[in-house]
């Protein structure tokens, strides 16, 4: 079953993949995610402001954690009945305020771990912005700022959606990791189940890992600079002064969705590193101690939060979600092309070239024109791909090396803003080294 070569794919019916969750295929073979076109960038009105996100709530949720860890063995691990607790009360109320949520399930360590999802019906299913949170603790206690503290910070940015009755022009997805202290084997496994397509309709993700420690800093993911600006913007407006997050890049869930090329950003107040002196005269609290001295340990308890910076991040997290999902930035005008007929790449073979036909976007292409390759091969370092413009110009995507990891599942982003939008463009795979082999089994144009 594939899309015909080239074929737009039509906004109302997204294509069933099977490489998804069954629940979400399902959800999305029902065509729930979609929702109506964004209006015009001209017509698009300023952007609604976000509501306040109320600190009795987030600390309400908190509590509920500490309850979930208590009557469980005194924690939220991946794997222990704490884990699958805090999921069916975040799920519950989510179902409650009309959220459409997926249990995704996946095997790590040899436990069932869950991935739960929410969708927010509506909005433009080609524009999705998603924000997230591990939601599992270590082994060695409740876990309240790592990470009930993202997780109810999520949960109350959504729940706010659905009480506001917001409808934003881009689609909503907020997300809740399972076994995140385990390497991010929750939210490697959502990433990785997700077509080239998909991946390419994620507009941005935001993560909420630890965002009340006692001895809070403010930090920003050095990631994406719109989404960092939006974060910087809403702390220099209340005047509280920000860094980037240096603690350990990559440490948390927004890694796989950076790595397949998907822009991240988020917030962090620090995790076992040291407040200095000059951190603690801007900010406040204690220089010479940890930001959270409970890190990974069994005080980490509801008297390991600081009130201020969940309020704070609660309401920027907010604030993003909002500005992000809101049309005031023009929607790229194109929308999405994909070929997902398998094409085999013969082992230390000639070149091999998949088509696709962009009819319906007037000029030329766009400067940040995102390709999405996935690839399924067992030495990825033996391939050279290139995108091949209508004209026959060539753009590297990427050469041959010794990188021994399998397959390429990536989105690649091309400055192809000196060729003709429309036209038959040609993703060429070549495979120089015999032994290892592979085929192409889909890939994408966003323009
Ligand atoms: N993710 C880590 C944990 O859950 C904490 C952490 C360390 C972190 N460095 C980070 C989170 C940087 C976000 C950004 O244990
Ligand atoms: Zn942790
Ligand atoms: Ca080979």
């Amino acid at each position: 079953m594939s899309t015909p070569a080239g074929r737009r794919l039509p906004r109302r019916s997204p294509r069933r993949r099977a490489a998804l969750g069954a629940g979400l295929a399902g959800l999305l073979a029902t065509g729930l995610l979609t929702g109506a076109a964004p209006a015009p960038a001209s017509a698009a009105p300023a952007a609604a402001a976000a509501p306040d996100i109320p600190l009795a709530n987030l600390k309400a949720h908190l509590s509920q954690f500490q309850s979930i860890a208590q009557a469980n063995g005194g924690n939220r691990a991946h794997g222990r009945p704490g884990y699958r607790a805090s999921v069916d009360y975040v799920k519950g109320k989510l179902d409650a305020a009309g959220y459409t949520t997926t249990v995704q399930q996946f095997t790590s360590n040899g436990s069932t771990g869950y991935n739960l999802i929410a969708d927010w019906p509506g909005g433009d299913t080609d524009s999705v912005v998603m924000a997230g949170a591990h939601l599992d603790s270590v082994g060695s206690g409740a876990g309240i700022n790592d990470n009930a503290s993202g997780s109810a910070g999520v949960l109350e940015v959504a729940l706010a959606v659905a009480r506001s009755g917001y409808r934003p022009d881009k689609h909503l997805r907020f997300a809740w990791w399972g076994a995140e202290e385990l390497g991010l084997v929750g939210s490697r496994h959502y990433v990785g189940g997700l077509s080239s397509s998909e991946r390419s309709k994620i507009d941005g993700y935001l993560n909420f890992d630890m965002i009340a420690s006692p001895n809070a800093g403010y930090f920003v993911y050095d990631d994406d600079p719109r989404i960092e600006r939006v974060f910087k913007d809403w702390f220099a407006a209340r005047g509280v002064p920000t860094e980037i997050e240096t603690e350990g890049d990559g440490r948390s869930d927004h890694a796989p969705f950076k790595a397949a090329g998907i822009p991240v950003g988020g917030l962090f107040t620090g995790a076992g590193r040291t407040k200095t002196t000059a951190q603690a005269q801007k900010w406040g609290g204690t220089a010479g101690v940890a930001f959270d001295r409970c890190y990974h340990s069994s005080c980490d308890n509801t008297s390991n939060v600081n009130d201020t910076a969940l309020d704070r991040n609660g309401d920027a997290a907010a604030h993003a979600v909002w500005t992000l999902s809101s049309g005031a930035t023009a929607p790229p005008p194109g929308g999405v092309f994909e070929n997902t007929a398998d094409v085999p790449i013969p082992d230390g073979g000639p070149a091999v070239e998949s088509p696709i036909t962009v009819t319906g976007v007037p000029g030329n292409a766009p400067g940040a024109l995102r390709v999405g390759v996935d690839i399924r091969h067992t030495y990825r370092g033996d391939l050279v791909i290139d995108l091949v413009a209508p004209d026959g110009s060539a753009h590297r995507l990427k050469g041959s090396g010794t990188d021994s990891g399998d397959d390429v599942v990536a989105t690649y982003t091309v400055d192809a803003s000196s060729e003709a939008a429309g036209g038959t463009w040609r993703l060429r795979v070549q495979d120089v080294h015999r032994y290892d082999s592979g085929h192409l089994d889909d890939w994408s144009l966003t323009f």
